[in-house]
């Protein structure tokens, strides 16, 4: 199979030049102007954009959470990405406590494989340093091309794990050359504002917001960026929302260390005026929670002072059925919220299309520094010859509004209900196939190939 896109506008994390573009296989043949071949399909691209497809780094598909399962499957979760011009995601393998991690990862794999419409990898969370599982590390790198180890400064009980376990995590994730990745809050300090709250009856969604204020993100990311500067690992922040977590990493460069950063999209967009809503309000209930617009303009900031890389979306969707289990006590809503098939256009409606960013730096955050920092690259985030024939023809004059009525994530809300968006993802390859034309799909279920690194 082979394809020809003629007239496309390519715009790569460093470059932005026009030219066509010839597929053959599952990959970039060639990148020319006027290029004369023989193509399968040609598609003309006049007008539109060809950029990488997309890589959102932080997903929870079907994950058990919090007494219930994030609602996307595999199947529906990575198909909505592939609508939304996202290729590749990276989910997240719970160790659980007291197990192994190679017991998380065969049941993780047992959901995933063979069920994914877009491609997909792991990064593997560690709940429980100890002995046993510090012989895995090496397994998960050398034999299973996972990488990157999820680390939790919060959730005490289920995922948390203390500094002494950090340490020693980080150094051994270090001697064998992979990345340490957190989810930065003072779990401790939240459990003791959760149970002020409840105490006080305190019970509704604003009071998720109280329980995680900026300190206990800006205190557990300098605390992280301190164990990462101690130990030499590589060090990278999931989902940062705030000014003061932010600085915590712009102090660390005073010292001639990189902490990497990954924003979401909701952090850019939304903010904590959405919790005065009851019960609504539960449909924003993520951890770390919303934040205030000061926190907005430092992370688009962060973005162009080459703080922050990556945004994502920590996808984690659930039912209103689902968010209702906490109807009358706040800490009962399961965390999370559905974005991952939104990422791409709001990024480039809010992010590009206003001015805030410019559309390579657009490239970078959504796909190339993703597939840099977690070892793809170049076979995605770039469009080269040999690299994943992975692209989305994009329409930026096309305006268009998000709904749940149109939405193809499996949760009955949505987040950005009547939000107008400008740009659209027209046509998305997948290794050299059309996955997406126009809303139509064109590859089965289990096209999706598990991306080792
Ligand atoms: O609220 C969130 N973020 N839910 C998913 C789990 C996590 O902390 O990333
Ligand atoms: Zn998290
Ligand atoms: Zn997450």
């Amino acid at each position: 199979m082979s394809i020809l896109i003629k007239n496309a506008r390519v715009i790569t994390a460093s470059e932005d030049y026009r030219a066509d573009l010839y597929i053959e296989g599952e990959t970039v043949h060639s990148i020319g102007k006027d290029l004369s071949v023989n193509a399968d399909q040609v598609i003309d691209a006049t007008g539109k954009i060809v950029f990488p497809g997309g890589i959102d780094p932080h997903v929870h598909l079907q994950m058990p959470f919090m007494g219930t399962w994030s609602s996307d499957s595999y199947e529906t979760g990575t198909l909505a990405a592939l609508h939304g011009g996202t290729t590749t995601v990276i989910d997240f393998v719970l160790q659980t406590q007291g197990k192994s991690l190679r017991h998380a990862l065969d049941a993780w794999r047992g959901r995933s494989d063979g069920n994914c419409y877009g491609d997909y990898s792991f990064h593997i969370a560690v709940t429980d340093f100890n002995a046993d599982t510090r012989k895995e590390i090496v397994q998960m790198i050398k034999e299973e091309g996972i990488t990157s180890f999820k680390t939790f400064m919060a959730y005490k009980g289920a995922l948390m794990i203390d500094d002494g376990q950090m340490v020693d995590l980080m150094q051994e994730v270090k001697r064998h050359g992979g990345l340490v990745t957190v989810h930065a809050t003072n779990g401790d300090m939240i459990d003791k504002l959760i149970a002020k709250h409840r105490a006080e009856g305190k019970l509704s969604p604003l009071y998720h917001y109280f329980s995680q204020p900026e300190v206990t993100e800006a205190e557990a990311s300098a605390r992280f960026a301190d164990m990462a500067h101690y130990t030499g690992v590589s060090a990278y922040i999931v989902h940062l929302t705030c000014q003061g977590a932010l600085d915590a990493v712009r102090r660390a460069t005073l010292r001639n260390q990189r902490v990497l950063v990954e924003t979401c999209i909701q952090y850019l967009l939304l903010d904590a005026s959405l919790y005065e809503q009851n019960p609504d309000g539960a449909k924003w209930v993520m951890s770390p929670p919303l934040r205030q617009k000061k926190d907005q303009e430092a992370l688009w900031a962060g973005i162009n002072q080459g703080l922050v890389q990556v945004v994502g979306t920590d996808h984690c969707p659930f039912n209103w059925e689902q968010k209702m289990m906490g109807k009358d006590d706040f800490s009962k809503i399961p965390n999370g919220h559905p974005a991952i098939e939104h990422r791409m256009e709001l990024l480039w409606s809010e992010g590009v299309h206003t001015g805030r960013i410019s559309p390579n730096k657009y490239v970078e955050l959504t796909s190339a520094n993703a597939a840099q920092i977690f070892g793809m690259y170049p076979k995605k985030g770039c469009i080269a010859p040999g690299s994943d024939a992975d692209l989305v023809i994009f329409d930026p004059n096309e305006q268009h509004a998000l709904s749940a009525k149109t939405h193809h994530m499996n949760v009955d809300y949505s987040a950005y209900e009547g939000w107008k968006v400008q740009g659209k993802c027209k046509t998305v390859i997948l290794r050299g196939r059309v996955a997406i034309d126009n809303g139509k799909v064109g590859v089965e279920k289990g096209y999706g190939a598990f991306v080792g690194r």
